[in-house]
């Protein structure tokens, strides 16, 4: 595999963010509970819209897609930020739009990107803090094998819990027979193979 192109999941696809995506982004709906607020990008004016282009697209230490459904429509962006190929370590981030989530999305695009993390960085281990009270992402990383290695306090007094998903368990969940939630899909077609998005 190659560390370029589109990476298909079992629904979605990944793709690097373009600018353009930016202008879709800025129309999703917001969250409205108080501890998602976070994830309520703000992106009204293009000035907003180009930082956090700048801000987020893929470079030595950052891989950013966003997240494609089977219609071909922008549903999230997930990422692996603070990526250390030396140490075979980064951090994952997501966002599934709010009117999208629930329905399995997310639970694709990160065993997606577990995927690709795993097999084409050829990385060690996935990590991520989650919010406490984050039951909804707290049971999709326990779905697929991340486990909590402590916790922290973050901006507010929040508690986060860190999780890990290391390469052993990764290897071992593969090895699962097919019906199981925790087998990836990964298939990172060269370039040529797809169209742009
Ligand atoms: C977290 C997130 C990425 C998950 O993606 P998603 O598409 O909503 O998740 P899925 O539909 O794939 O799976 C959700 C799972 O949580 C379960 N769930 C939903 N609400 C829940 C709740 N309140 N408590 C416990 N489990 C819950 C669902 O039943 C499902 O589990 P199942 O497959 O065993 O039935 C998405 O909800 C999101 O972007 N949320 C806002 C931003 C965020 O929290 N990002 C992560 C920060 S660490």
């Amino acid at each position: 595999m190659d560390e370029s192109g589109e990476i298909q999941g079992e629904r979605v696809r990944l793709r690097h963010m373009v600018r353009a995506d930016i202008d879709q982004m800025a129309r999703w709906p917001r969250f409205w509970e108080a501890d998602l607020q976070w994830a309520n990008l703000d992106l009204t004016f293009p000035g907003e819209r180009d930082a956090y282009f700048e801000r987020g697209r893929s470079n030595g230490t950052r891989r950013r897609f966003v997240v494609v459904d089977e219609r071909g429509e922008i549903i999230g962006t997930v990422g692996l930020r603070n990526l250390d190929l030396q140490r075979g370590e980064a951090t994952l981030g997501i966002i599934i739009r709010a009117d999208r989530v629930g329905k399995g999305y997310g639970t694709d695009a990160i065993q997606t990107i577990i995927c690709y993390a795993f097999d084409v960085l050829d990385l060690e281990r996935v990590i991520l803090d989650v919010a406490e009270s984050n039951r909804r992402a707290r049971r999709v990383y326990d779905k697929l094998g991340f486990v909590v290695s402590g916790s922290h306090l973050g901006v507010g007094a929040i508690t986060y819990v860190d999780m890990v998903l290391d390469r052993s368990v990764y290897d071992q969940n593969r090895r699962l027979p097919s019906s199981s939630a925790t087998e990836p899909e990964c298939q990172v077609p060269s370039p040529r193979g797809r169209g742009s998005g």
